[in-house]
């Protein structure tokens, strides 16, 4: 049977695309850049015509649906999470990676009906990497299924991380500690510089195990039912449920790992959104 879901589902998709094509068409011209919260938080014209472009698609269809958009929260819009159909945006993530003309960049679509992740895309146009996910459906690559790894310590895993968009100087205190904690634990440290990708490359299964402080609801909601879809885990940094709103998120292969983890890092605990 053909539902409300599967309707949005192929609605939001095609807007995806066409977002994508403009992010395609953009990343290597030169653009416009100001700063929002540090002088390491961009935003480009780009942002917000991407933004603007789903959710007035979205809203023309679905006009009861509700949004919680990066750029929107940036203007001032507040963030409300309710039982009611939302739409989480992140427009481009990886805004700084689009601005130098690094190709990781994406766009972070999830929508969520009573605070459940009912669909979660997150799309690279400049790769062409389409990842998507619906709940209870498994998690796809381009429409072929993708597996977390079997990792299950964290010596022999990839851990992603991220040194994030703020200048607080206790928050890069508990990053810098992470990495000297970490690096020595695992086979690897990577860095892609952005949230939503990092998340899908542990989905993928190249990478095992991604955490963050200070991240928004944006940057991994939709990220976090792809790998929860993939077979990982998603938790909250500390060990607890995941909340969308924290601004904290762990993404993982298996549980086994996530705590290990989540044990040894340094918590931060930032304003919520
Ligand atoms: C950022 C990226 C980055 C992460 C930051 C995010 P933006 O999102 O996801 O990897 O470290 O915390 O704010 O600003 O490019 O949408
Ligand atoms: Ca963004």
């Amino acid at each position: 049977m053909f539902t409300v879901i599967d309707e949005c589902y192929i609605e939001v998709l095609r807007l995806v695309k066409q977002a994508g094509s403009i992010i395609n068409e953009k990343i290597y011209q030169p653009k416009e850049v100001v700063t929002k919260s540090s002088e390491i938080d961009l935003v480009t014209e780009w942002d917000q015509k991407v933004e603007k472009l789903l959710i007035n698609g979205i809203s023309s269809k679905y006009p009861d649906h509700k949004f919680i958009g990066e750029e929107s929260t940036a203007m001032g819009q507040k963030v409300e999470l309710t039982n009611a159909p939302t739409w989480i945006i992140d427009p481009i993530d990886g805004t700084m990676n689009f601005v130098h003309g690094l190709p990781h960049t994406c766009i972070s679509v999830a929508l969520l009906i009573n605070k459940t992740a009912e669909i979660g895309i997150v799309y690279n146009p400049i790769l062409d990497q389409l990842f998507t996910a619906r709940k209870g459906q498994g998690a796809f690559l381009n429409g072929a299924p993708i597996h977390v790894s079997d990792k299950k310590e964290l010596r022999n895993s990839l851990l992603m991380l991220e040194t994030g968009t703020s200048r607080d100087p206790e928050q890069l205190e508990a990053i810098l500690q992470n990495i000297n904690k970490l690096i020595t634990r695992v086979h690897g440290i990577r860095t892609l510089g952005s949230a939503a990708l990092n998340i899908c490359m542990v989905a993928l299964g190249g990478a095992d195990i991604y955490f963050e402080f200070g991240i928004h609801a944006w940057d991994f909601a939709a990220g976090e039912l792809i790998v929860r879809e993939a077979g990982g885990v998603s938790i909250d940094p500390a060990g607890g449920p995941l909340d969308v709103l924290s601004r904290r998120a762990l993404c993982a292969s298996s549980m086994e790992l996530a705590q290990e983890l989540s044990k040894l890092i340094t918590q931060y605990y930032p304003e919520r959104d």
